[in-house]
């Protein structure tokens, strides 16, 4: 159990300015990809969350020199010094994105074993996909209990993902990268970080097309040059952002994101009547009436994102009517909602459909958080509820969200931490 507990208090809207910090999915994208590079690398508005902090100890296991400064947001990486290609499973299991160590190890070295991941428990989340895009490569890939191992010359190859997997996508963007020959993806996934990964990579020299559609190419470059790399801004912290604002009925301008990566979330509040008005880099939310319930079905980008999914439904607790949510992308990932319910929420949940009917007000109570973006929704919701709502194992929500109490006690939150004694449980 985390050593501390959040306590907010809620009912204050949102007011003011806040900003978003470099995109979380994005940076352990490009920070994999740096191992790929034959000269240093410079990367610039990382995050400084824990997700981070987990890969830097894992690259710096493996011998690379990695410099990270998390005030000024700026990591330097030298790949040269790397002396292993093994990422042990104690490592492995304390990140999801850990296994950007297989496609980045086997595109630089032609051989990696890597224990199986860790992440939030949101589903299964089996690799094979990514996997499969290892073999059509030509490399010799093997389970061997919790660790992967893959080795081979790697040649380029086209590559069909049987669904559509962001993880695959850009594992498979990293193992191509220096192999001989283009490899194209089939059924690619088009999220904003594989773009942003795309972009890397050709700022290193390698030679990627079509990333942000279906269809991904990848032609091989065996020399791979340093680069000085800035990375978006969190697409789902400004999501998340966003919600809070509309749920507290505030009016908040988030700057230094970019507002056509929301468009799926900006059609949602505006369907319930929420303000939302883009600008260059910044989306400007308000509250002018009350919320309409509206309907949520997760689907790859462009759709609506699973990760906003859990905030959204939050928000929903409170519309004036009853919501429909299906979550598509994952099997498991409605325990937030189970949470609200002892703070007065009305849901019924089947298999990966909820039904949200609006209830008039929250009210505080002992919750926990069980995955980052469930913490977020938890978040919200002690926000909206009338008293105090306590959240227990909020250290999931410092994986995802860089100063996430300061960015909102600076908006107005009554959100602060407590220490939890040893006995004190939320039961
Ligand atoms: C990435 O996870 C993100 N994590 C997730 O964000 C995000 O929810 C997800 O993409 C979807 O957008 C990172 O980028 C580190 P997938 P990933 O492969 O790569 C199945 C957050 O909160 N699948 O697109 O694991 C899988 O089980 C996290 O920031 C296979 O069946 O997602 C899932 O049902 C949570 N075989 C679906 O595909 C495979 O080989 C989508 O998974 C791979 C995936």
């Amino acid at each position: 159990m985390d050593a501390y507990k959040l306590l907010i208090t809620g009912g204050a809207p949102l007011i003011g300015e806040t900003y978003v910090s470099g995109g979380k999915n994005t940076s352990v994208a490009v920070i994999s990809a740096t191992l790929l590079s034959d000269e240093p690398c410079t990367l610039e508005n990382l995050p400084d969350i824990e997700d981070v902090h987990v890969l830097i100890d894992i690259m710096r296991e493996l011998g690379a020199r990695v410099d990270f400064d998390p005030a000024a947001r700026r990591m330097t990486v030298d790949p040269r010094s790397l002396n292993s290609y093994r990422v042990p499973y104690r490592q492995s299991q304390r990140m999801r994105a850990s296994y950007y160590m297989l496609g980045a190890l086997l595109g630089r070295c032609g051989q990696a074993e890597v224990g199986y991941p860790g992440g939030c428990s949101i589903g299964a989340r089996p690799v094979d996909q990514h996997l499969k895009a290892f073999r059509a490569m030509g490399a010799e890939v093997e389970e061997r209990g919790a660790i992967i191992s893959a080795k081979g010359e790697l040649t380029g190859a086209p590559v069909y993902f049987d669904r559509i997997t962001v993880g695959g996508t850009i594992n498979a963007m990293l193992a191509a990268a220096k192999a001989e020959g283009t490899t194209i993806l089939y059924n690619a996934a088009k999220e904003p970080h594989v773009v942003d990964l795309a972009n890397f990579l050709n700022s290193m020299g390698c030679r990627v097309r079509g990333a942000g559609t279906d269809t991904v190419r990848v032609t091989g470059k065996k020399y791979l040059h340093g680069s000085v790399y800035t990375v978006i801004p969190d697409q789902i912290e400004t999501g998340t952002l966003m919600i809070a604002a509309a749920a507290t009925r505030g009016d908040v301008i988030i700057r230094g994101c970019i507002p056509a990566h929301m468009e799926s979330l900006t059609a949602k509040l505006l369907e319930m009547g929420v303000a939302v008005s883009d600008m260059d880099d910044a989306i400007r939310v308000r509250t002018v009436r009350g919320h309409r319930a509206v309907n949520i079905k997760t689907q790859e980008y462009p759709g609506f994102p699973t990760d906003l999914q859990q905030p959204m439904s939050a928000l929903l607790t409170r519309a004036n009517g009853d919501s429909v949510v299906i979550e598509t992308i994952f099997e498991s990932r409605f325990k937030h909602l189970n949470e609200m319910q002892r703070m007065g929420a009305h849901v019924r949940i089947l298999d990966q459909t909820a039904l949200i009917e609006g209830v008039p007000e929250l009210y505080g109570a002992p919750v926990t958080a069980t995955d980052l973006r469930a913490g977020a929704a938890l978040v919200i919701a002690g926000l909206m509820a009338k008293g105090t709502t306590e959240i227990y194992e909020p250290g999931y929500i410092e994986r995802g969200y860089e100063h996430i109490e300061e960015k909102l006690r600076a908006l107005g939150a009554d959100i602060r931490r407590e220490p939890v004694e040893a006995a004190s449980s939320p039961l």
